[in-house]
């Protein structure tokens, strides 16, 4: 069960969010947490059945929720999407772009055409969807006041922040998706006031990307390698998404936010502390004894 939300329950009033692969997982929860912070929201995906019974599940917690099918690769359904939106939901504030495709795969073994599909859904996507949501999300787009610009937060990875195993596309898509933000929000913060944001889950559990990328079959516990010793939660990225989204997060644009309890940081230890104060001491006095020259006063 997860904590209570720090934030008060009227923080995302009046807001009109759509969430792309809000039907599942992660953004799912983003969905839930901005709707029960007084936002209405709408989820993008592929899959009829997932998007009714997420729209279900939302409107059981009186969640004014819309789910509308498409796909984040291609252009027409992205206008589509977006215009239904706005006509079923007055206005556009927030973007959220979650859509991606995973899978773990040896760079060898992957075909060219498993490459461009998760740079396709991931990267191309993120653009398509922001590009098609960008003259409801600028200040002054229908619905909205003269100084009130929208959000786009786009969620990618740590991944890339080094290399990882098994996960060439999945790295090159995401490393593209925070310079898109990057590039965006130097562009359309400027030109149109849309903060332009990224959140980098690190481990998430209970998601369907953990499932592929961490199958138990492969027996790794993925909190073991994690400073804060767990994996995150679903709950910990959407409180995320609330910070950026929100007034609390009104100057920031162009960051991306690491949700991963320090993981992309961690190296195994190589010596205990206590090894290291008795070896600390031991180096300092040979270094000493040797740096003293021979008829030193000191
Ligand atoms: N889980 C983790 O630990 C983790 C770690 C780092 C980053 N992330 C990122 O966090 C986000 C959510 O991850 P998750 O694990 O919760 O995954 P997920 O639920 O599997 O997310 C994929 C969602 O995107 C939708 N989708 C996929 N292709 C699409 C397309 N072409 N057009 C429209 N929708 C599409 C899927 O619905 P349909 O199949 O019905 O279209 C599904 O709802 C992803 O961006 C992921 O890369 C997750």
């Amino acid at each position: 069960m997860a904590d209570e939300s720090p934030f008060r329950n009227t923080v995302l009033k009046g807001k009109v969010a759509l969430i792309t692969g809000g039907g599942s997982g992660i953004c799912f929860e983003i969905a839930t947490q901005f709707g029960l912070h007084g936002a209405m929201v709408a989820i993008m995906g592929r899959r009829k059945h997932v998007l009714d019974a997420a729209v279900a599940s939302l409107e059981s917690l009186g969640i004014r929720a819309v789910g509308v099918q498409g796909d984040v690769r291609k252009k027409e359904d992205a206008s589509r999407v977006v215009e239904t939106v706005v006509e079923e939901l007055g206005r556009l504030d927030i973007l959220i772009n979650g859509a991606a495709g995973n899978f773990l795969s040896a760079a060898e073994d992957l075909s060219p055409n498993g490459f461009k599909t998760v740079m396709d859904i991931d990267t191309v996507g993120t653009f398509t969807m922001s590009h098609a949501a960008v003259n409801y999300l600028k200040q002054g787009g229908k619905g909205k006041g003269p100084n009130e610009g929208g959000v786009i937060i786009s969620i990618s990875a740590t991944l890339h922040y080094s290399a990882n195993w098994y996960q060439i596309h999945v790295s090159a898509a995401k490393a593209a998706v925070d310079s898109l933000t990057r590039s965006l929000a130097l562009e359309w913060g400027t030109d149109y006031k849309i903060r332009c944001n990224g959140i980098a889950p690190g481990p998430i559990s209970g998601t369907p990307g953990m499932e592929k990328l961490n199958p138990e079959e492969a027996g790794i516990s993925s909190g073991d390698a994690v400073p804060l010793g767990k994996m995150g939660e679903k709950w910990d990225i959407a409180m995320a998404a609330i910070f950026l989204a929100s007034e609390s997060g009104k100057y920031i644009n162009g960051a991306v936010l690491p949700v991963d309890g320090g993981s992309w940081l961690a190296k195994p230890r190589y010596i205990s502390k206590e090894q290291l104060r008795q070896f600390g001491r031991a180096v300092e006095q040979r270094s000493r004894s040797k740096t003293q020259l021979p008829n030193s006063k000191l």
